[in-house]
C-alpha cells in the first residue's frame, strides 16, 4: 500500500473507493484496504492520510485563481469541499484573518457564502462543532457517511466554487463518473478547483515519482497509449479548463481549474482498470471509445 504525503519546496502543505458499482467488485480486496483507512482514527490513521490541510495550504496547492473566486463570494453564493477532512480550510475562511488578507471584494462579502463539508467519515473536531454554533444557522454544513456520488442534486443543490484537495478527485474509483457530479452541482460560470499527485502534467515530461511505480493517476486509450488528466478534462463539452503543473513539490502535482460554461455537459467515460489501496490510491483508467 502506498503512503504518500505531498509537500512544497518551501511549506509543508499538509497532501473514493466505492462497493456497489459492478466495476470496482474486482478491486474489492484493495477497496477493503481502503475502507480500513476512512475508518482509521487516533495512532492508526495512516501518516500519508492529511485532514488537517489550513486555507493557505488549499491556497498553496490549488491554482492561483481559487484564492481570488473564494474571497470574491458573497453571501448568497455556496461553496462545496469535496474529502473536507475535518474542514480546517472551511474554518479558517470564517475567520477575520480571511478578512484582513482579502480587501477586494471585501463590503460585498458581507458575512460569506454558504460552505459544505462533505468526507465520507466524520472528522469532526471540537473546532468545528463551536464554529458552527458561533455563525448563524446553516452556515456551515459537514456531510458525511456518504460519498459524493451517493447524493442526490436535490440534496446538496447548487455551487459556484467546489473544491477537492486530495480528495475524491484523489481517491474515486471511478473518476468519470465523479466528474460528472461535480459539473452537475456547479452554477453556470461556476468553478471547480483540484490537484492531483503524481501525475502525467501536460506541460511536461515528467515521469512518475517513485521508481518501479506506475503514475497515481493514470489514463489510456484501448491502445495502451496515455491520455493525460489534462487533456481528458479539456475533452469535457461545456468547460473551460487550465492546468498548472508544480514541478517542486514532493512529489509534483498538477493544479487543474475546470470552469462550467454551459449545461449541456458531456463526460467521456473512463472504465476503472487498477486500484491499489493507498494515501491516496494508485488508479488506471482506461478511456471508453
Ligand atoms: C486525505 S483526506 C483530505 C482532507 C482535506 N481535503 C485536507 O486536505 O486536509 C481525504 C478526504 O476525502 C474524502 N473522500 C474520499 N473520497 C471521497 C468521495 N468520493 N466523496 C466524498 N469524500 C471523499 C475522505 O473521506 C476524506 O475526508
Amino acid at each position: 500500500m502506498k503512503r504518500l504525503r505531498f509537500a512544497g519546496l518551501l511549506l509543508c502543505a499538509a497532501a473514493s473507493a466505492h462497493a456497489q458499482a459492478p466495476a470496482a467488485r474486482p478491486f474489492a480486496e484493495e477497496i477493503a484496504k481502503q475502507e480500513e483507512i476512512y475508518r482509521s482514527r487516533g495512532a492508526a490513521v495512516p501518516d500519508g492520510y492529511v485532514i488537517d490541510r489550513s486555507l493557505l495550504s488549499y491556497t498553496q496547492a490549488l491554482a492561483p485563481d481559487f484564492d481570488r473566486a473564494l474571497g470574491l463570494l458573497r453571501p448568497g453564493d455556496r461553496w462545496l469541499d469535496i474529502g473536507a477532512g475535518r474542514g480546517q480550510a472551511i474554518l479558517d475562511y470564517y475567520t477575520p484573518r480571511f478578512d484582513m488578507l482579502h480587501f477586494e471584494g471585501r463590503d460585498e462579502r458581507g458575512s460569506k457564502a454558504q460552505a459544505v463539508g462533505m468526507s465520507i467519515e466524520d472528522r469532526r473536531t471540537p473546532a468545528w462543532h463551536e464554529k458552527a454554533a458561533s455563525l448563524p444557522p446553516d452556515k456551515i454544513r459537514y456531510l458525511a457517511s456518504r460519498r459524493l456520488r451517493d447524493y442526490s442534486r436535490d440534496e446538496l443543490g447548487k455551487f459556484r466554487l467546489v473544491t477537492d484537495v486530495v480528495g475524491g478527485f484523489s481517491y474515486t474509483t471511478d473518476l468519470s463518473l465523479f466528474m460528472g457530479r461535480v459539473l452537475d452541482l456547479l452554477d453556470v460560470n461556476g468553478d471547480f478547483f483540484t490537484v492531483l499527485a503524481d501525475v502525467s502534467s501536460q506541460e511536461s515530461a515528467n515521469r512518475p515519482f517513485y521508481e518501479g511505480s506506475p503514475f497515481l493517476t493514470a489514463i489510456a486509450r484501448a491502445d495502451g497509449s496515455e491520455v493525460k488528466v489534462c487533456a481528458w478534462l479539456k475533452s469535457i463539452s461545456c468547460v473551460q479548463v487550465t492546468c498548472e503543473f508544480k514541478p517542486k513539490w514532493r512529489p509534483p502535482i498538477e493544479a487543474f481549474h475546470v470552469r462550467k460554461v454551459c449545461n449541456e455537459v458531456s463526460v467521456p467515460v473512463l472504465a476503472p482498470v487498477h486500484f491499489e489501496a493507498g494515501t491516496p490510491p494508485e488508479r488506471g483508467f482506461k478511456l471508453a471509445n
